[in-house]
């Protein structure tokens, strides 16, 4: 997708189960980064610009049948490329660092590992969408995750509405999705970094810090 090489932003993201406190942790480290006068941009995914939350509505609201995985994934990678055409690529090029909650470990995870797709095929599949596009770093927060699976004859009548449709995918779905993060950490050392979300929501972000200032020689 991309050819350029991006020489001060970094593409740092977070990963992990619902409800494990990413979204907290996200902007916490991107208040440290701006009292660290690192100019940055927050942003997500599926979402991170005006057509990627476009699709990003098609994915996380609805019933649960209503893709393919294939589809899913297809959809998935046409947000990300989307993201980061219009937000993610511009943000770099200036500069600045971007902090994303969620990226392609997510596709892996619950396209892959949950939905039952290949982890080649969605590889081969981030390679067409992104050009290989991977980040300068990878937090997996590992633990204390919410049980926000719900079972299906609890569905809610405002499914339309709300952004709940992963959560409603039931106990089998959410237990394929168990150790996929830690498994991904595994086999790619040297982009991710397990950090345990024990403790309070403090004590996360100091842990956070300490691996970002590592990684990257900050002060
Ligand atoms: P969020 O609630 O963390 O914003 O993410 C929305 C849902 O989308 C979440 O349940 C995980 C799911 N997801 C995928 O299934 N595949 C992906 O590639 C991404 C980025 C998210």
């Amino acid at each position: 997708m991309t050819d350029d090489k991006f020489t001060t932003g970094k593409f740092i993201t977070f990963e992990g189960g619902e409800g494990v406190g990413k979204s907290t942790q996200v902007k916490k480290l991107v208040e440290l980064l701006i009292n660290k006068g690192i100019n940055n941009v927050r942003t997500r995914e599926p979402g991170g610009s005006a057509g990627a939350e476009e699709i990003r509505a098609l994915l996380v609201k609805g019933g649960v049948d209503k893709w393919h995985p294939m589809t899913e994934a297809l959809l998935h990678n046409a947000s990300r490329a989307e993201h980061l055409s219009s937000t993610v690529f511009p943000a770099l090029k200036a500069g600045k660092w971007v902090i994303c909650d969620r990226y392609a470990d997510s596709t892996l995870a619950y396209q892959g590992y949950g939905q039952g797709i290949a982890v080649d095929t969605l590889l081969a599949l981030h390679n067409v969408s992104t050009g290989d596009f991977w980040p300068d770093l990878t937090i997996i927060l590992n633990g204390n995750e919410l049980s926000r699976a719900v079972e299906r004859e609890e569905e809610i009548s405002d499914q339309n509405t709300k952004e709940d449709r992963y959560e409603r995918m039931g106990a089998d779905f959410h237990a394929k999705l168990q150790n996929s993060f830690l498994d991904i950490a595994q086999k790619n050392p040297n982009r991710c970094a397990v950090v345990s979300a024990a403790g309070t929501i403090d004590e996360v972000a100091q842990r956070v810090w300490q691996l970002v200032a590592g990684k990257f020689d900050l002060k």
